[in-house]
């Protein structure tokens, strides 16, 4: 089948995220609602809107393209996605953990509303995630199960939250490969493939598809926390619009710190590779914003 991939045109990368992020924003602009009490919607909307590369909203809805899925569950999937990644950054940045004081080039959230409301928006914006995966109508019933099944597992204890937690007791540790590796693939890794798999499980992709597409957001991920790790020490923090150099500050194990600048660059590229070849064996006929994507996550200046 492989040898048989119809050649594609390029695609207008550009007019495709923007279409795509039109239809992010206004979905989550319409479901997290400022009417919350006491202050928490305003909270949870200052986490969500306003900034943010949606990143992983932009693979659901690419990994959705490439299967043929259904468009009213990936919209929901990616906006799922992009509240459990809101919400860890919330908390991420809280004095208990990362103690930043700027995110999306805005003061953090407990910053500007106090570590309770931060707290809370947070734990608000994960239940929210999985309200939306569960409409009473419009999306069939075991594909929800699915979908909220996906996201579980990548913000749970194996996912996020695990990979956050190892991340803290690293702190003034050097860690091996193996290990700075299955850190990275459980706090940052987890939920970005999960944006693949989830966009795909909006459709009925056959096996070699679905693995090819799981693999992808495997590479993908990884190189992503190991570009993150490179932005850190190379972009100032206008440029990041979050505090450069935080991870050395604050004695982090990194790609940096274990293997060199350079090293750790040419790892990110050697990731994208494996990114590509996965799409290349997937047998789907339209991957084209797939690897744009994979590309933007490599290059990318922030
Ligand atoms: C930053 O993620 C936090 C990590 C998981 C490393 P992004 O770089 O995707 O942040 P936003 O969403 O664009 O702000
Ligand atoms: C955070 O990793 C990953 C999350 C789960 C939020 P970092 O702590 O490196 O993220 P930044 O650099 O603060 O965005
Ligand atoms: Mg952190
Ligand atoms: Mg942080
Ligand atoms: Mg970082």
């Amino acid at each position: 089948m492989d040898g048989l991939r119809p050649v594609s045109a390029p695609l207008d990368f550009s007019a495709w995220m923007r279409t795509q992020l039109g239809l992010v924003e206004s979905g989550l602009s319409r479901w997290v609602r400022s009417d919350a009490p006491a202050g928490l919607g305003e909270a949870m909307r200052y986490a969500v809107l306003d900034g943010g590369k949606r990143l992983r909203p932009l693979l659901v809805l690419a990994a959705r393209d490439a299967v043929g899925g259904q468009a009213e569950a990936a919209l929901r999937a990616a906006c799922a996605v992009e509240l459990i990644h809101a919400y860890s950054l919330v908390h991420d940045d809280m004095p208990c953990m990362d103690n930043d004081v700027l995110r999306r080039g805005k003061p953090t959230v407990h910053v500007r509303f106090g570590q309770a409301r931060a707290l809370l928006a947070g734990d608000a914006l994960q239940a929210l995630a999985f309200e939306l995966l569960t409409p009473e109508d419009g999306v069939p019933p075991a594909m929800q199960a699915r979908l909220c099944r996906l996201l579980a597992q990548a913000a749970g204890a194996d996912g996020m939250a695990g990979g956050q937690a190892i991340d803290l007791a690293s702190v003034g540790r050097s860690l091996s490969e193996h290990e700075l590796r299955h850190m990275h693939r459980l706090k940052t890794g987890a939920l970005l493939q999960a944006s693949v798999v989830m966009g795909a499980a909006c459709g009925a992709p056959g096996p070699q598809a679905e693995q090819a597409l799981a693999q992808y957001g495997a590479a993908l991920g990884l190189a992503f926390q190991v570009v993150d790790d490179v932005l850190d020490v190379t972009q100032d923090s206008a440029t990041l619009g979050k505090t450069a150099g935080k991870d050395a500050a604050s004695d982090k194990p990194t790609y940096v710190s274990l293997m060199g600048l350079a090293a750790a660059q040419a790892h990110a590229e050697e990731l994208r590779g494996q990114a590509h070849a996965a799409l290349a064996a997937s047998g789907l006929s339209d991957t084209r914003a797939l690897a744009a994507l994979a590309d933007m996550v490599v290059r990318r200046s922030h």
